[in-house]
């Protein structure tokens, strides 16, 4: 079979990837004092070792207001980012690069989290449900103000000088999943009237003008944006208006100078949900764009073939297999993942 997940892939001028299969970013709650260790970078070398051309970091909280989870990394002190360096170093001796997913929670989330204070959202109402971090129902946030989001524009600024500054080859914001951005981009979750929700180009403002800031400090080489318009966590739904949202945001990011994009359906299945979406992003996105969600080898080269995808993503392949790249060169089935599998970083 001609693998084309295998073969080397210039992202741009400045970034070579050994190979066209991305590992996704998943969050794993091994970083006790919000800092990576040495589980953290044996557990990412491995997979560098093995073959990955791209890792996307777990989600890195950007701020301790932002944090929505046990045990998960942190890059608002310098010390945090710089508990990456042993991980970084030990990925690119194997000449994979790294992307730091930057995260913020919103109100997924609780003051259990936060340091105390309320989480922040689009909108005043909580999530519904059961935060299964804490068992607890998500907390009430408070809606950001104009100053408040600028306030957050500039945590993601300094989070991701920090990142560029101990080494990551890149970072990735994360604009999904239901997460800050999303609760802004999400007509139903944003009830604002101001300039930030309402219309179509009011809900992607806020994802927009972080954008530009970012773009505006970076080079196009070392930013990747994720985004979900199509998630399925707990239910099928898409963006509302999706079509006009797509039109509208898509080119705005081309026009911002991002380069790579990340289209995911979180754990959803590929072609009902990400792989719909990125058939409509594909003609209005002449740049790199990353998707795929638990795909087999065959059907990753299709979509690669077809055009459809330049790079590839895996997560809970990946996690259950250190090995998954050998495995496709000797035509090894993958074992399959298993939740006791995230008691364990191997
Ligand atoms: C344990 C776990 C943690 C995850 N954490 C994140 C995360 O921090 N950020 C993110 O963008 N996606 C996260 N995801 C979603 C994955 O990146 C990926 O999109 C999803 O698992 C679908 O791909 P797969 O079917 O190949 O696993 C996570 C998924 C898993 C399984």
């Amino acid at each position: 079979m001609n693998n084309k997940i295998l073969e080397s892939f210039q992202i741009n001028d400045l970034i070579k990837l050994k190979s066209r299969i991305v590992m996704s970013a998943m969050t794993r709650g091994f970083a006790t004092d919000h800092r990576a260790n040495n589980q953290i970078k044996d557990y990412y070398e491995r997979r560098a070792k093995d073959g990955v051309g791209l890792i996307l970091t777990e989600g890195v909280v950007i701020h301790h207001t932002a944090d929505g989870y046990n045990n998960v990394p942190h890059i608002e002190s310098i010390e945090q980012a710089e508990s990456w360096i042993p991980t970084i170093k030990a990925i690119q001796k194997w000449d994979t690069k790294i992307f730091c997913q930057l995260w913020h929670c919103g109100r997924i989330s609780h003051s259990d989290y936060t340091g105390g204070t309320p989480p922040v959202s689009s909108t005043n109402i909580p999530a519904s449900g059961i935060n299964r971090q804490n068992n607890k129902e998500f907390g009430v946030p408070v809606a950001l103000s104009s100053t408040g989001i600028q306030q957050v524009h500039n945590y993601y600024l300094e989070a991701a000088e920090k990142a560029i500054k101990v080494g990551f080859d890149g970072i990735e914001l994360h604009l999904g999943h239901g997460y800050l951005a999303d609760q802004f981009l999400d007509a139903r979750i944003n009830d604002r009237n101001d300039q930030y929700g309402g219309s179509i180009e009011n809900r992607c403002r806020f994802s927009l003008e972080l954008v530009e800031k970012v773009m505006n400090q970076h080079s196009a080489s070392q930013v990747a944006v994720r985004i979900s318009p199509a998630r399925e966590m707990g239910g099928a739904y898409d963006w509302p208006d999706l079509d006009e949202m797509l039109n509208y945001f898509i080119p705005k990011l081309w026009k911002l100078g991002v380069r790579v994009l990340d289209v995911s359906c979180a754990r959803a299945d590929y072609f009902t949900t990400s792989g719909r979406i990125i058939r409509l992003v594909r003609p209005m996105w002449p740049g790199v764009l990353i998707g795929g969600a638990s795909l087999s080898v065959e059907q990753a080269n299709k979509e690669i073939e077809d055009q459809h995808l330049d790079l590839v993503t895996w997560g809970q392949y990946i996690l259950a297999n250190s090995d998954f790249v050998s495995k496709i060169k000797s035509n090894e089935k993958w074992t399959p993942f298993d939740r006791s599998m995230l008691s364990e970083l191997y």
